[in-house]
C-alpha cells in the first residue's frame, strides 16, 4: 500500500544543474511541440553513467565491457549513439535483434540473452552470433544451427539470488538450475562447440554490492565443479540507478556502493581461470537519468482532504513504473509556497491511473507542465495506448533536439487490424 504522505527532497538528491538542464531542454522541446504528452531523452546523461562506471574497473582485473540493454529503453537514435561509441548491445527478443542490426550493430557486438529464443532465432540466425542459452530445451533445439553457423555460445546460470522480487519464497523463470547447466556444458562440448560465457543476471535495483558477491562465490563454484572456466563472466543488470524511491521514499541505491562493489570485483575474478572480460548489462544506472516525461495539468479537483490534478499523460499511458516506484517531479514554470496532499492522475479512466500522491506546491494550476525525472528505463517499453495515442519522443543530442518519434494518432490507434 502507497503511504498517503511523503516528503522528498525538493531537488530529489540531484544537483541543481541537472534539474535546469532539465526545464532548458523542456523549454525548448516546447517551444516546437506545445502538445504534450512527450518524453524527452539525452545523451548526455547516459554519457555521464558511463564515467561513473569506470569506478568499476580496477588495473588487476580483466576489462569490463558494457552491453546497451536494449530492453530497457529501446530508442533508435539511443542505439544509434552507443554505436559509434563503438559499444556493444545486449536484446532479448526477435525484434530487438533486429532493431540492432538495424541501426548497424555488427554481429560480435550483439548478445542475444533472454528465454525461449527457439521460437525466433531460427529465423534471424547468422554465423558467429553471440548466444547466452537459457535452457536445455532451447539448447536441444538451437544446437544444430549454433554448430553449423559457429555461434559464440554462454550460459545463463541461475543463481540461489534469483526469485520473484514481490514473493521471494518463489524463483524466477530465467536460466538453468546448476545440474541442467552441467549437462548443457556436457551437450556443448560434444557438439565441439566452445562455451565462452558464464551470465546471471540477479534482479533489479539490486540493494548491495554483497548480493553480487554471493552469487559470483556461486557462479565461481559452479566452474570449480564443472571444472570449465569461462572467458568471460557476464554479471547482467540490476545496478540501482540514484534518484528512484521505494513507495515508503527510500533511495532504491541508499546502501549500494560502486566501490564495493570494485572490490567485489577485485576479490573474485582473479579466481576465475583465464578470464579474459567481465561483462554488464545495466540498463536502469545507465538510461533512468536519461530521459523525463511532460505532461500538462488539464484539470483540478479537491476533496475529502486531498488535491487531484488530472494530466494528459501519467501512470496507464506512460509509467506504469509509477506502480512501485517514486520518482522526482518539478513543474514549469516552478511552483512555491505552501504544500498540500496532492495526487496526480493521468487521463484514462482508471483509478490505478495514479502517478503520485505526495505534497505538491498548492500553487500547481491548469496548464502548469509537469515534469516526472528518470523516466528513460522502463517508460517507453511499458508504455499503453489505453484509449489515446502514444507518446512523442524527443531526442537531445550535442546541441540538436530533434524528434524520435512522432504522437501516435488516431490512425494508429485505430487503423491497423481492425
Ligand atoms: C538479462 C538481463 N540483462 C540486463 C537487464 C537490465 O537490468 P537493469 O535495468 O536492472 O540493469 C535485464 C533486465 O531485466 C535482464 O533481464
Amino acid at each position: 500500500m502507497r503511504p498517503a504522505l511523503q516528503k522528498f527532497p525538493a531537488d530529489f538528491g540531484h544537483p541543481p544543474r541537472v534539474l535546469a538542464f532539465w526545464r532548458r531542454l523542456v523549454r525548448a522541446a516546447l517551444a516546437t511541440r506545445t502538445d504534450t504528452p512527450f518524453f524527452l531523452c539525452s545523451a548526455e546523461p547516459i554519457a555521464e553513467a558511463l564515467v561513473e562506471l569506470q569506478e568499476l574497473a580496477g588495473a588487476a582485473q580483466p576489462p569490463i565491457r558494457h552491453w546497451l540493454s536494449c530492453k530497457t529503453q529501446p530508442l533508435a537514435p539511443l542505439l544509434r549513439w552507443w554505436r559509434r561509441q563503438g559499444r556493444p548491445i545486449e536484446v532479448v527478443s526477435e525484434f530487438e535483434y533486429r532493431a540492432a542490426r538495424h541501426e548497424g550493430f555488427v554481429t560480435e557486438n550483439i548478445l542475444i540473452n533472454g528465454p525461449a529464443k527457439h521460437r525466433w532465432l531460427p529465423r534471424v540466425a547468422a554465423p558467429g552470433l553471440r548466444v547466452n542459452f537459457d535452457s536445455l530445451r532451447e539448447l536441444k533445439e538451437l544446437l544444430p544451427l549454433a554448430k553449423q553457423l559457429q555461434w559464440h555460445v554462454g550460459l545463463r546460470l541461475r543463481t540461489s539470488l534469483e526469485h520473484d522480487p514481490e514473493h521471494p519464497e518463489f524463483p524466477t523463470q530465467f536460466g538453468f538450475e546448476a545440474a541442467e547447466a552441467m549437462a548443457a556444458l556436457k551437450a556443448l562440448r560434444r557438439a565441439d562447440l566452445k562455451v565462452e560465457a558464464l551470465h546471471f543476471h540477479l534482479r533489479t535495483n539490486v540493494p548491495g554490492a554483497a548480493v553480487y558477491e554471493e552469487a559470483i562465490a556461486e557462479a565461481h563454484s559452479f566452474c570449480v565443479a564443472a571444472n570449465w572456466w569461462p572467458a568471460f563472466l557476464d554479471c547482467g543488470g540490476g545496478l540501482p540507478p540514484r534518484h528512484t524511491f521505494s513507495p515508503g521514499g527510500k533511495a532504491f541505491a541508499a546502501e549500494f556502493s560502486l566501490p564495493a562493489l570494485r572490490k567485489v570485483f577485485r576479490r573474485w575474478l582473479p579466481r576465475f581461470q583465464g578470464l579474459r572480460e567481465l561483462w554488464l548489462e545495466n540498463g536502469r544506472f545507465v538510461s533512468a537519468r536519461s530521459g523525463v516525461l511532460v505532461v500538462t495539468v488539464l484539470d483540478v479537483k479537491e476533496r475529502a482532504g486531498l488535491r487531484q490534478l488530472i494530466c494528459d499523460g501519467g501512470r496507464t499511458l506512460n509509467a506504469l513504473v509509477s506502480n512501485w516506484e517514486e520518482h522526482g517531479l518539478i513543474s514549469l514554470p516552478p511552483r512555491s509556497g505552501p504544500q498540500v496532499l496532492t495526487a496526480v492522475h493521468g487521463p484514462t479512466c482508471m483509478a490505478f491511473d495514479q502517478l503520485t500522491r505526495r505534497p505538491l506546491a498548492r500553487s500547481l494550476r491548469p496548464g502548469d507542465r509537469l515534469i516526472w525525472l528518470e523516466a528513460g528505463a522502463y517508460h517507453l517499453p511499458w508504455e499503453t495506448q489505453f484509449s489515446h495515442g502514444r507518446a512523442a519522443v524527443f531526442w537531445h543530442e550535442g546541441d540538436n533536439l530533434s524528434v524520435a518519434r512522432s504522437a501516435g494518432e488516431f490512425a494508429d490507434w485505430w487503423g491497423r487490424g481492425r
